[in-house]
């Protein structure tokens, strides 16, 4: 299918001089421009307090491809990539701070031709969110203006709801796009198509075959230079409450109606209502301490910059989730994410009953493992099918075995980033990867039983597979990944 090419706009980035900006945004922008998914018409405006000139934002911009882009930097995109891009600094506290940025849209609407249209994107840390939308509030209003906001969207239910408030003022909610960079990702979207395009896997993606649900989001990486934000956030408000929800929901969803956008977000947020909120007898917090990783030494998250050294910020979690529906009554969703573990992936797997006949299939935890379907999110995007064939030879003794598929095999084409699709849906107004405001105020919900429960967090070494205590909440199962 041919992408569609979006309306003429500006992009406006806020937080232009930041870590986000230079890993993610910048090069998402210059891909879908090489692309040609860039608005023929287009203008890219960074912002932020630093002081640079136009000429100092185009060159971060070229060290952000240089470091980061999946794409090289060649001259004939690069060139007419760049004279789209200008910046401007400024403060966001003071009242009618962004009336000299207005006026230099104002000026590339008559030089570039984008035709009073903005897409604003938020990429600045959370707390900067609400002036950012009275600043743009104070403007005359565009001919149309959207506005892209990054996670955490608030800090818990009533923070969330308050800026939910507040960004209503401005812009309606048909004009907000809250990202979760999970649903940019191919495989995540892929859930859809696997679960709804094929007669074999929805028959039985229910409580009649499946016994439980295993997500792990495992990363190698410990907090890096992020200390002072994640001792603010924690792995709860970093990953659980957006991006393992965004993965449980669409695991767990019914079939929408159709494609739409609110089609698909209805069934997200029907499946959340029904996720019970978490318990914290079912939650275990840990901490990394200081271990290796691959062979290189990581600090003790305590030791980490910007970090308390008596913190007690979680830095991994794994908890046994219910959901109270029809499809998925009695059957537990096992979820667990963490920094500093012994590798690097996220995976869902989806383990189906054992076999009723006796004949194969014992309960010895070291007898063959039942059916299972693995989606392997990153690395190496795939499907595997775990199952039993017959050993060859004399009698019947089963052997486990794997049907594979991955994305590098069967489509031979290199994986786009998860912002570079997320940008061009806003760009182009489709909400489907879009978190709504009912979908994120109902995710607060379910976590707020754990977000400030006074549980102990455990202590585990870098490069382990993180506390024991996760195995015994698991038992009589086991955890698929990194056992
Ligand atoms: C971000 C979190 O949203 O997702 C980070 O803030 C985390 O802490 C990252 O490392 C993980 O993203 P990915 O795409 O590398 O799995």
């Amino acid at each position: 299918m041919q992408p569609a090419v979006p309306d003429p706009q500006i992009i406006v980035i806020f937080g232009a001089s930041g870590d986000l900006t230079h890993r993610k945004i910048i090069p998402a922008l210059y891909n879908l421009f090489r692309e040609k998914m860039l608005p023929e018409h287009f203008a890219i405006v960074g912002y932020a307090r630093t002081e640079w000139t136009d000429e100092q934002f185009r060159e971060e911009a070229r060290k952000s491809l240089e470091e980061f882009s999946r794409t090289s930097v060649e001259d004939q995109y690069w060139g007419p990539f760049s004279e789209g891009l200008t910046y401007r600094y400024g403060a966001f506290d003071d009242e009618k701070a962004f009336h000299p940025l207005h006026d230099h849209l104002s000026e590339l609407d008559e030089a570039r031709g984008t035709e009073g249209r903005r897409l604003y994107y938020a990429a600045t840390p959370p707390s900067a969110f609400p002036v950012i939308i009275d600043r743009i509030g104070e403007c005359p209003k565009a001919e149309d203006r959207r506005i892209v906001i990054e996670k955490p969207f608030g800090r818990d239910l009533a923070s969330a709801r308050a800026l939910s408030e507040k960004v209503h003022e401005v812009f309606d909610e048909s004009r907000v796009f809250r990202i979760d960079h999970y649903l940019g990702k191919e495989t995540v979207q892929n859930l859809l198509v696997f679960r709804f395009a094929n007669t074999l896997y929805e028959r039985v993606w229910n409580r009649d075959a499946i016994a439980h649900v295993q997500i792990t989001v495992a990363e190698e990486v410990g907090v890096e230079q992020r200390g002072g934000y994640y001792e603010e956030a924690g792995v709860i408000r970093d990953m659980v409450q957006n991006h393992i929800l965004q993965l449980v929901s669409f695991l767990g969803m019914e079939p929408p109606a159709s494609l739409a956008p609110e089609a698909v977000r209805d069934e997200k947020v029907k499946l959340l209502r029904a996720v019970r909120p978490f318990s914290p007898d079912e939650t275990v917090l840990g901490q990394y301490a200081s271990g290796k990783i691959g062979g290189t030494s990581l600090p003790a998250y305590r030791e980490e910059p910007g970090v308390d050294p008596n913190s007690k910020t979680p830095t991994y979690v794994a908890l046994r989730a219910h959901i109270d529906n029809w499809r998925w009554a009695g059957v537990p969703f096992y979820l667990r994410t963490g920094k500093a573990l012994g590798r690097r992936a996220t995976e869902l797997t989806i383990m189906f009953k054992d076999v009723q006949t006796g004949l194969y299939h014992t309960m010895d935890v070291d007898g063959p493992p039942p059916d299972h379907l693995v989606i392997r999110v990153q690395p190496e995007e795939g499907i595997t099918f775990t199952f039993q064939a017959k050993e060859p030879g004399p009698g019947f003794t089963p052997r486990t075995v794997n049907m594979h598929f991955t994305y590098s095999d069967a489509f031979g084409v290199e994986q786009t980033e998860a912002y570079e699709r997320l940008i061009h849906d806003a760009m182009c107004g489709d909400h489907t990867l879009f978190t709504r405001a009912d979908e994120v105020e109902r995710a607060w919900e379910i976590v707020t039983p754990i977000l400030d429960a006074p549980l102990r967090v455990e202590q585990y070494p870098a490069g382990s597979r993180g506390p024991e205590k996760a195995d015994v909440l698991i038992t009589p199962s086991r955890w698929h990944l990194l056992k």
